[in-house]
């Protein structure tokens, strides 16, 4: 067992140093960050806005997103991913893309409602796809650019009662890889990010719909549900997705791309 300084085991271990502000390395880098009124989203904004990044704020959660705008000092453009109109009116002219916004449903399959599949499809394929078509342009005519897509274990892997997401994130995976192949020879590199449960609005929602299909308490489903495959029995802040989005736009990953950096505690490891 540690002990602290002074010998005594039981008393809790002095706390760390605050970590220093990371350097401005991306003062004069503009970023995209979609569905960053909260959760994952809005922790990356913060990330990147404090490395020096401008950041511009998409989210259809006004109030979120007019939040997070101002602590980031970003830019605010509230719109529906679903509508494609809306999507082909952001900002164009960004270095930095996070295809972050997302939602899930949960239903057995012979049960899910076409329009949500739909819905979902839109908003986490299609969406990322004509951001991606709009701003790579830019990039590519900077020699730079780094895409991060928040894609999800459930990228690399089913669960059952997800058919959507399931099949959203898989295509997000095979979006991201293309991506990577065609930026490389302009200075662009294209990633996924793939966490477990991370504890965010999105996964509190998530709780009481699998309480239902799983046919258990809703204390039950963090411990038995979600924690039951990661090896680390814990959920994941939405701060340390935030710090690999920020490692893979830094000065040290222009090497990595069209890979899938699993936050997973070992999910995948089985
Ligand atoms: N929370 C988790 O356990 C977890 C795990 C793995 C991956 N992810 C992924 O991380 C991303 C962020 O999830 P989160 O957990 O922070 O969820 P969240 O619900 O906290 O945030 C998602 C954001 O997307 C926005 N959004 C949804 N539909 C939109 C639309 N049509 N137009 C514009 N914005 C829209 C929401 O308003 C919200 O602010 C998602 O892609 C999710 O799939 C989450």
């Amino acid at each position: 067992m540690q002990s602290n300084p002074n010998g005594d085991a039981s008393a809790a271990a002095p706390l760390p140093a605050p970590a220093p502000a990371p350097a401005p390395f991306l003062a004069g880098r503009t970023a995209l960050v979609t569905g960053a009124a909260g959760g994952i989203g809005r922790a990356c904004a913060l990330a990147l806005a404090g490395a020096g990044a401008h950041v511009h704020v998409v989210d259809l959660a006004e109030e979120g997103a007019r939040r997070t705008a101002e602590e980031t000092g970003g830019s605010l453009t509230v719109a529906d991913l679903s509508d494609p109109a809306a999507v082909d009116a952001l900002p164009a002219e960004v270095d930095i893309v996070v295809n972050n916004a997302g939602l899930q449903h949960v239903a057995p399959l012979h049960e899910f409602p076409p329009e949500r599949f739909a819905l979902i499809q839109r908003v986490m394929v299609e969406a990322p796809f004509r951001i991606l078509r709009r701003t790579l342009p830019h990039m590519y005519a900077h020699g730079w650019g780094r895409v991060v897509n928040i894609s999800s274990v459930h990228g690399l892997r089913a669960s059952a009662f997800k058919a959507a997401y399931v099949t959203a994130k898989h295509a997000l995976e095979g979006l991201s890889k293309v991506t990577a192949l065609e930026g490389a020879p302009h200075g662009v590199t294209s990633n996924c990010v793939n966490p477990a449960f991370v504890d965010t609005p999105l996964l509190r929602n998530q709780i009481a719909a699998q309480a239902a299909a799983h046919g258990m308490p809703e204390a039950d489903v963090v411990r038995r549900v979600m924690l039951e495959r990661p090896a680390i029995k814990r959920l994941i802040a939405p701060e340390e997705v935030a710090q690999t989005v920020l490692w893979l736009c830094g000065p040290h990953t222009g090497y990595l791309t069209g890979a899938s950096l699993p936050l997973d505690g070992g999910w995948t490891s089985h």
